[in-house]
């Protein structure tokens, strides 16, 4: 069995096009690949809390001289760390929101993003991610077009996510867009996006 790993981080459970179009790549690749396992994490459903003062303090303090609080906020890490770990596939759904992305997948990869356990500092300004051999699959959706300058100066979503998983190792990650959604053009980005999922998953 191959574990794949899917992260749905849309708020919108009315027909939220990441939704759809993420459950179309799972469906897709588990056809196409009979071995795989799937498993679902909805952080418009389930969501992982913001970091607050116990969560830092408990990140930044030793095993053993930890407030329960501050215990507790590492164990979710940890939890959430090893259910990626498990996992040889992520699928990842998310819309666009301000420019960057819903603060329930911020919030998400805020847990996994941890020093000496997801990524180790190698020198100045220098690190290494620890989390290996994983293939990412993004399903991005946004309002507008960001695919050309110069809208897509102010594309923060697909350039941060990279840059995120990047740091804790996970660097095989292909976006697929459906841009354009608040434009006339949405149904061409829409059949476009299904075509490379097609392509990619089947
Ligand atoms: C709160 C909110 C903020 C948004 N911010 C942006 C944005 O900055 N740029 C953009 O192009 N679209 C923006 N959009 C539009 C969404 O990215 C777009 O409708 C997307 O398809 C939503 O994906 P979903 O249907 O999977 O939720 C925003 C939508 C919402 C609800």
């Amino acid at each position: 069995m191959s574990k794949l790993l899917h992260i749905q981080s849309s708020p919108n459970l009315d027909g939220s096009i990441t939704r759809t179009l993420s459950d179309e790549f799972v469906a897709t690749w588990a056809a196409s690949h009979p071995e795989t396992e799937v498993e679902t994490l909805d952080l418009a459903r389930d969501p992982v809390p913001h970091w607050g003062p116990d969560a830092i303090r408990g990140f930044m303090t030793v095993e053993g001289q930890r407030t329960p609080a501050g215990q507790a906020a590492v164990d979710l890490s940890e939890k959430l760390i090893q259910q990626v770990e498990a996992a040889k596939i992520l699928v990842i759904g998310c819309p666009m929101y301000n420019m960057s992305m819903p603060t329930q997948l911020k919030s998400w990869i805020d847990h996994l993003t941890r020093a000496g356990r997801t990524f180790k500092f190698t020198g100045q300004g220098q690190y290494k991610g620890l989390i290996w051999n994983k293939k990412a699959f993004v399903i991005l959706s946004r309002g507008g077009d960001y695919s050309a300058p110069p809208a897509s100066a102010a594309d923060f979503q697909e350039p941060l996510l990279r840059a995120n998983l990047g740091l804790i190792g996970i660097t095989d990650v292909t976006f697929i867009r459906a841009e354009g959604q608040r434009l006339q053009e949405a149904p061409t980005y829409i059949e476009k996006a299904r075509e490379t999922i097609a392509w990619i998953a089947g």
